[in-house]
């Protein structure tokens, strides 16, 4: 197996080493990571429950208990909407149990703590953190604001992350687009790929999150021209809400981009208890593999 080897030899001076060829440098190739990505809208911290909806102290058994059920086995980045500091704390705390692994980045939508999170939560044992900021999907991008000032703010966190053991770079945006507008949406749609192209730096890039759009929709088709889907519409609807019998819909999804091979992908089911639901979305989770970052080490002697 190959080992990582970091070098500060951009690649195009190792091409001219090779051109000159006094002496050849090795390449090296790092091996691909296998990881998961995991979205899941958990509702917020509603206190006006819904008809079969459990607060959220008991609905957090089964928002984190599949969380680290799903993360046991296999390197996860979690993408979750709709969440309350409070929450926000609560999940870090209940993730970090045995250890102090689980770090977030992303801030409120209303600016600092307020508002609702799009957190993107990752294991900081198995990737470090490059850079990371969240932006607004609106006309003033910096500053908490909502597009044409209708709907809730909305917004993107996005962090380029780095795999520890392989080296291999991943770039990764969060968001939850407007519940009531379609020209909202699509807006910010048109957003989120001008920040995918950005930060694109040549690297794989996911975007995951609730677009309140169904496949069918314009919204959806504008990021899906650009970033691929590879949902099934046979699986179960991301969309459950609490109560059984509904017949939901599919508005909650992993993209991606670049070189990424999805391995699998699923619906998780969201039951707590065998007759509540631990939220009003279901989990999407795709295992993706991520291809190396060729690294050029210079040779010695
Ligand atoms: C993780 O691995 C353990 C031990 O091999 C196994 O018992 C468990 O079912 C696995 N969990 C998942 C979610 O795959
Ligand atoms: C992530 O963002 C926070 C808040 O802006 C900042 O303090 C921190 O330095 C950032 N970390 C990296 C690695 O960019």
């Amino acid at each position: 197996m190959n080992s990582l080897s970091i070098s500060f030899w951009p690649l195009y001076s190792l091409l001219s080493l090779v051109a000159t060829a006094i002496s050849v440098p090795d390449t090296e190739v790092s091996t691909s990571a296998i990881f998961q990505v995991y979205t899941n809208n958990i509702r917020y911290d509603a206190k006006d429950l819904m008809s079969m909806e459990l607060p959220w102290a008991e609905r957090k058994v089964g928002v984190v208990g599949t969380m680290l059920a799903v993360s046991a086995n296999m390197s996860t980045v979690f993408a979750l909407q709709e969440v309350t500091y409070n929450q926000l704390l609560d999940i870090k705390t209940e993730m970090n149990w045995n250890s102090q692994s689980w770090a977030h980045i992303g801030e409120g939508r209303d600016g600092g703590v307020a508002g609702e999170y799009n957190p993107i939560l990752y294991n900081v044992n198995e990737w470090d953190l490059l850079s990371n900021y969240t932006r607004w999907l609106s006309e003033t991008p910096g500053t908490p604001s909502a597009y044409k000032g209708k709907c809730f703010n909305r917004i993107v966190s996005i962090g380029i992350f780095r795999h520890k053991s392989t080296g291999s770079i991943v770039n990764v945006l969060n968001t939850h687009f407007c519940h009531k507008y379609e020209d909202s949406r699509q807006f910010q749609a048109y957003e989120i790929l001008k920040h995918v192209d950005a930060i694109g730096l040549g690297n794989p890039t996911i975007v995951a999150g609730d677009l309140n759009s169904e496949r069918t929709s314009v919204a959806y088709s504008i990021l899906s021209d650009v970033v691929k889907e590879h949902g099934d519409p046979l699986e179960l609807p991301t969309v459950s809400g609490f109560q059984s019998g509904g017949k939901g819909s599919t508005i909650d999804y992993v993209f991606s981009k670049g070189n990424l091979v999805s391995l699998s992908h699923a619906v998780l089911d969201n039951m707590l208890y065998d007759q509540y639901r631990f939220s009003d979305h279901r989990p999407v989770l795709e295992v993706f593999e991520l291809a190396p970052t060729l690294v050029a080490r210079a040779c010695a002697a």
